[in-house]
């Protein structure tokens, strides 16, 4: 089953009166139930607007999203607002934390305006840094956390309204190597044993290499779309190949 269909979805931007600059041209993706997916392309190819029209961030000029058959373009505000809640989970390049709360608050956030019982709040809390291995920093400010843990911290938080999908805009964007593998480690993790399905949009080739499908965009189009077939280190090389192969804007990875 198709968690995503998207279909002829086109997105243009208007600079002035006269100038409209178009930003998606003809896109179409299937995403499965449980995949794991990277989009990749040169900046400015339309990547987050991109995942932007998909989670209903932003809308289309044209065209359809499918969430489980849902058609999100037909829904009013508030409806939407109501199916990314429960059904979404976003993560963010700069991780967006809360510095005035502690990490476990961050956690809770969702839960906090979903009006959960504490008891709840607390199992699910405890259920996710235990799966993302920051149990033991729960007390910590923002401030006192690296990277990856807060980006660890803003996955968990994504996670704790059980969404199907999760949306990762350059989640390893501000990450060191290490941390990249961490957090890449951890994704594939809860990919596999919540079954949460997984769209992130990255330009690091080895990120992305922890994906099972590669998409790539150039200039609003989908120019690309390969799976991973064997290990992780030869779905890296495959990707790296066909980078080489278009060559031009993908030099700047
Ligand atoms: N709100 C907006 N108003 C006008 N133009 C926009 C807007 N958002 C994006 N654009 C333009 O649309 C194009 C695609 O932008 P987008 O942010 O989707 O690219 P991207 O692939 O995510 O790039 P990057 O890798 O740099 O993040 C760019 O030319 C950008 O300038
Ligand atoms: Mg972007």
């Amino acid at each position: 089953m198709n968690i995503l269909d998207i279909e002829n979805l086109e997105k243009s931007y208007k600079f002035s009166k006269k100038d409209k600059v178009k930003v998606l041209s003809e896109v179409n993706l299937k995403v499965k139930t449980g995949e794991l997916v990277a989009i990749m392309g040169p900046s400015g190819s339309g990547k987050t607007t991109l995942l932007n029209i998909i989670s209903g961030i932003d809308s289309a000029d044209g065209g359809r999203v499918l969430f489980h058959g849902n058609d999100l373009i037909n829904m009013s505000k508030s409806q939407l607002a109501l199916f990314r809640r429960h059904k979404m989970g976003m993560v963010f390049q700069e991780f967006n934390l809360i510095d005035s709360l502690n990490v476990k608050e961050n956690i809770m956030m969702p839960m906090i305006l979903d009006k959960r019982e504490m008891e709840e709040m607390e199992a699910k809390t405890q259920e996710l840094t235990q799966l993302l291995g920051i149990s033991d920093i729960l007390n910590k400010n923002v401030y006192e956390i690296s990277g990856g843990q807060k980006q660890r911290a803003a996955i968990c938080r994504a996670l704790v309204n059980e969404p199907d999908i999760i949306f990762a805009d350059e989640p390893t964007g501000n990450l060191d190597s290490k941390s990249t593998k961490d957090v890449m480690n951890y994704l594939s993790k809860v990919n596999e044993n919540l079954r949460t399905s997984v769209l992130m949009v990255t330009h690091d080739s080895f990120a992305a290499s922890y994906c099972s499908r590669v998409v790539l965009l150039k200039d609003g189009k989908i120019i690309s779309d390969i799976s991973k077939k064997a290990s992780r280190k030869e779905f890296f090389h495959e990707i790296l190949d066909v980078l080489s192969l278009i060559g031009g804007d993908f030099d700047e990875f």
